[in-house]
């Protein structure tokens, strides 16, 4: 037994100190793309995204409407594999199909070599030797590997398979980890990109059923160093993901600050227009549902027990207010981010990784954020 020394932080223990912001630092000279994929150094990854969010792979999330309309924007989704994999294949198959018509944000657009939308899919270390071809056939442009654990000599040999099969032509991300020992053994069996993150979902009960994780904080900044350490080694670099628990825009901010990359997001998708989920009225309020796929909901789902018997639950299934469309959420979304790394004095991330500058607050400074002024009165009869 071994206890590291330190403790487990979240993203909201965090905050930034704003650096210079110069003339420079203009919302449209502000460029979010980020590499997805693993590259050498200095050299061009073979997929890039113009926006730094990627889609859950689960089934109350990314579906092929939900994909569509995230690639237009400049993100990827990962169509989730908690199904048949002909089922899968035919979603990975209906994205690549739409034919995208020319829009104003369209110059942000997920596009291949020939201008189809890209999309991404999740596989699993059990059926990978039938699910990668018939997703690469569909043409799936990037596959991750959907696990809470990902450290495993089973991610290690669904990599191999396929780079043995399609050598560098099929990126496959792996995960999920939460320090650097697992970030590199990752990173030498091949993994396209590395997602970190257990246990900090919204609809996550993996650390309350199986006492694993670690803060999100905690857990980036390990594998961040990890990375660029793999990469001053050997000359390549390794995407990291950061995926689950960013419940407002300035963890997606900080977390980029922290060194990810790029983020994965389950609720935040799950509570728009485009998400597969039903949208229910509750009490004058919109909700949408949102299940984790380690839920009896996700499970019946599947129906046809790939997974086998489960035995216990390791996510909730509930509803999230509802937040309208795709387009205005991601938009918001962007001018946030871009105006927090403007008043860090940064244009694009990699400067942003290199330059912020982050500070831990204390208990009672982290209490003072809370407005102290009430929003809802009890029963306001009249005002003057
Ligand atoms: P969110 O953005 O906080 O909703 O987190 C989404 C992430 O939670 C996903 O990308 C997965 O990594 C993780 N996740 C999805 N389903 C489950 C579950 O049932 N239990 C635990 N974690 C889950």
């Amino acid at each position: 037994m071994k206890i590291l020394p330190e403790i487990s932080r979240t993203l909201s223990e965090y905050l930034l100190i704003p650096g210079l912001t110069t003339e420079d630092c203009t919302p449209d000279r502000v460029d979010l793309g980020a590499p997805l994929v693993r590259h050498r150094l200095g050299e061009e990854p073979g997929v890039r995204v113009a926006t730094p969010l990627v889609s859950a792979i689960m089934q109350a999330v990314s579906s092929p409407t939900l994909a569509v309309a995230l690639a237009r924007a400049g993100g990827l989704s990962f169509i989730h594999q908690n199904q048949r994999i002909e089922d899968q294949a035919a979603d990975v198959r209906a994205v690549k199909g739409h034919d995208h018509p020319a829009s104003g944000t369209d110059d942000r657009a997920s596009v291949d070599g020939e201008g189809r939308l890209r999309v991404g899919a999740g596989i699993n270390s059990r059926d990978f030797k039938d699910r990668v071809p018939a997703l690469v056939e569909a043409g799936a442009d990037v596959l991750c590997l959907d696990s809470s654990d990902g450290y495993s000599v089973h991610q290690a040999r669904t990599l191999e398979f396929a780079r043995e099969t399609y050598g560098e032509d099929v990126p496959v991300g792996a995960g999920n980890v939460v320090d650097g020992r697992a970030f590199r053994y990752l990173a030498d069996a091949g993994a396209a990109f590395v997602k970190v993150g257990i246990g900090g979902g919204a609809i996550c009960t993996t650390r309350a059923q199986k006492g694993i994780g670690r803060g999100q904080a905690s857990a980036l900044l390990d594998v961040v160093e990890a990375r660029d350490a793999y990469a001053q080694e050997t000359g390549v670099y390794v995407p990291l993901c950061c995926d689950g628990g960013l419940l407002n825009d300035s963890h997606m901010a900080m977390a980029l600050a922290m060194g990810a990359d790029f983020i994965m997001l389950g609720r935040y998708f799950a509570r728009l227009d485009e998400s597969p989920s039903r949208k229910l009225l509750i009490d004058g309020q919109w909700y949408k549902e949102y299940w984790g796929e380690g839920s009896l909901r996700a499970q019946n789902e599947a129906r046809y027990g790939q997974r086998g018997r489960m035995v216990f639950e390791e996510g909730v299934d509930g509803y999230v207010p509802y937040a309208g469309g795709l387009d205005d959420n991601v938009e918001r979304t962007r001018a946030k981010i871009a105006s927090t790394m403007i008043s860090c004095g940064s244009t694009n991330l990699r400067d942003f990784h290199r330059d912020a500058v982050l500070v831990p607050v204390s208990a009672e400074s982290f209490k003072q954020t809370g407005a102290e002024v009430q929003l809802r009165l009890p029963a306001l009869t009249s005002a003057e």
